[in-house]
């Protein structure tokens, strides 16, 4: 069993838990993630390490299906029965340049840590953060203490600029000369947003999110298309090149299960 030792809704719909996960923490690596399982019966679902800080690593989601919703209601001081990880490949940390860092939505999240882990490797950091109004928008404090530049953007203009990320980023490379792009959001936002690096050539990674089962590259479960082959997300990934990414084929394979998601939400509300 592993405790949650602090749990706080930091936006509407996203919370933040800190578990006590000393074998997670002190291994953990930008961009890695991991499996948890709230209780014996329970599913698997991945979430992005969002910080590790000494024992605690920090996992954040936004409450949408039943686990998640399930999980949002534990209190501190209350457990959960897995947390498997850290899992999956880092981010490709190393000395790029200028590097710029895009988060949509719950995915800035995982923005922070790829963010310092850059710095850390002498790099020059922007960040680009963007969310669908001012209280959806999360670690804005955390990013702009890294990152030499911060950029905001809200899609109805509730706090920074009226727009999207993918709008900064445009500009971004236009204006100077950019080494490497990460991108963590929405799967149809990394597509979108990605659009903006791909005439120019540059690097540009994304971090998918397909359903996952195992995380082990056994059952299959997690495979996207990449550069036209077939790769497991748990063990080749997370982290994939973005202009080669079938991300049409990914949003489809996320909508598997939606009739079971929508009828055990229900019956979790009941
Ligand atoms: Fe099973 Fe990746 S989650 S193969």
């Amino acid at each position: 069993m592993y405790t949650i030792e602090k749990s706080n809704e930091i936006a509407d719909k996203i919370f933040e838990i800190w578990v006590d996960a000393p074998h997670v923490a002190r291994n953990a690596q930008a961009g890695q993630f991991v499996i948890i399982r709230i209780d014996e019966t329970g599913e698997r679902i991945p979430l992005t390490i969002s910080r590790a800080r000494g024992d605690l690593v920090r996992i954040v989601f936004m409450a949408v299906g039943k686990t998640t919703h399930a999980l949002a209601a534990i209190k501190p001081g209350g457990n959960i029965a897995d947390i498997v990880g850290p899992l999956g490949h880092p981010s490709e940390v190393k000395s790029w340049g200028t590097c710029v860092i895009v988060g949509g939505g719950a995915g800035i999240s995982s923005t922070p840590c790829i963010a310092e882990a850059l710095k850390k490797a002498g790099n020059k950091v922007i960040g680009i953060i963007g969310a669908r109004n001012a209280g959806m928008l999360i670690f804005e404090d955390e990013m702009r203490e890294i990152c030499d530049e911060l950029h905001v953007t809200t899609d109805d203009g509730s706090k920074g600029r009226h727009g999207f990320a993918a709008d900064v980023l445009k500009e971004t490379v236009a204006d100077q000369k950019i080494d490497a792009v990460w991108i963590i959001g929405p799967a149809i936002m990394m597509k979108i947003t990605s659009m903006a690096t791909r005439d120019k050539g540059i690097k540009t990674f994304v971090s998918l999110n397909p359903i996952m089962v195992d995380g082990t590259g056994m059952c299959g479960s997690c495979r996207c298309q990449v550069a036209g082959k077939t790769v497991f997300a748990c063990v080749d990934g997370p982290e994939f090149d973005a202009h080669e990414v079938d991300f049409d084929l990914l949003m489809q394979r996320q909508r598997y299960y939606m009739e079971q998601e929508k009828e055990a939400i229900a019956l979790w509300n009941q």
